[in-house]
């Protein structure tokens, strides 16, 4: 039985997450505006997965019979000066992330709620992910700094990011 302070905390985390999609979609549309095409690419999949992981929640809350409450989105940044400062940014906010999930695990073993901490695995380990993708960019762009062709290399790599869905939603 999921009480009510579990449900709300993983109703703000729904919002954190289309927070997060919204985060990317801004990302995406400031690389696309920088003639980044491949970046643009890259964090548009960033989005597309963000609203997966929203829904993944969703469809938990709704398989127990809770109610999703889908609060206000915040405004986001929509500038950055290079796609090095959009993948440091990334990093940052994936960290943030990676403790609210860490912090939903916590409230699920205090209250005992075992439903709710075996949705929350998949999180932890999609997590470990999420960070390691950031990270790895932020090495290539910096190994790449003002290289062009480097860059121009990069941004085309990045352009073969499809979208799949995960395995929760399949
Ligand atoms: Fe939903 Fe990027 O974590």
């Amino acid at each position: 039985m999921i009480t009510k302070t579990m449900q709300n905390a993983i109703n703000k985390q729904i919002n954190a997450e289309l927070w997060s999609a919204y985060l990317y979609l801004a990302m995406s549309m400031e690389a696309e505006a920088k003639a980044f095409k491949g970046v643009a690419n890259w964090f548009f999949v960033q989005w597309l997965e963000e609203q997966d992981h929203a829904r993944i929640f969703q469809n938990y809350m709704n398989s127990i019979g809770a109610k999703v409450i889908l609060h206000p989105i915040d405004k986001v940044e929509t500038e950055w000066d290079s796609p090095l400062e959009m993948f440091k940014e990334t990093l940052k906010h994936e960290k943030d992330v990676t403790e609210m999930i860490n912090g939903l695990v916590h409230l699920a073993m205090s209250e005992g709620d075992y439903a709710t901490l075996s949705r929350l695995q998949w999180f932890v380990d999609e997590q470990v992910e999420e960070e390691e993708n950031a990270r790895d960019l932020i090495d290539d762009f910096s190994r790449a700094g003002k290289d062009f062709a480097a860059i121009l290399e990069l941004d085309a790599r990045l352009g073969k990011r499809e979208h799949s869905k995960p395995e929760p939603l399949k």
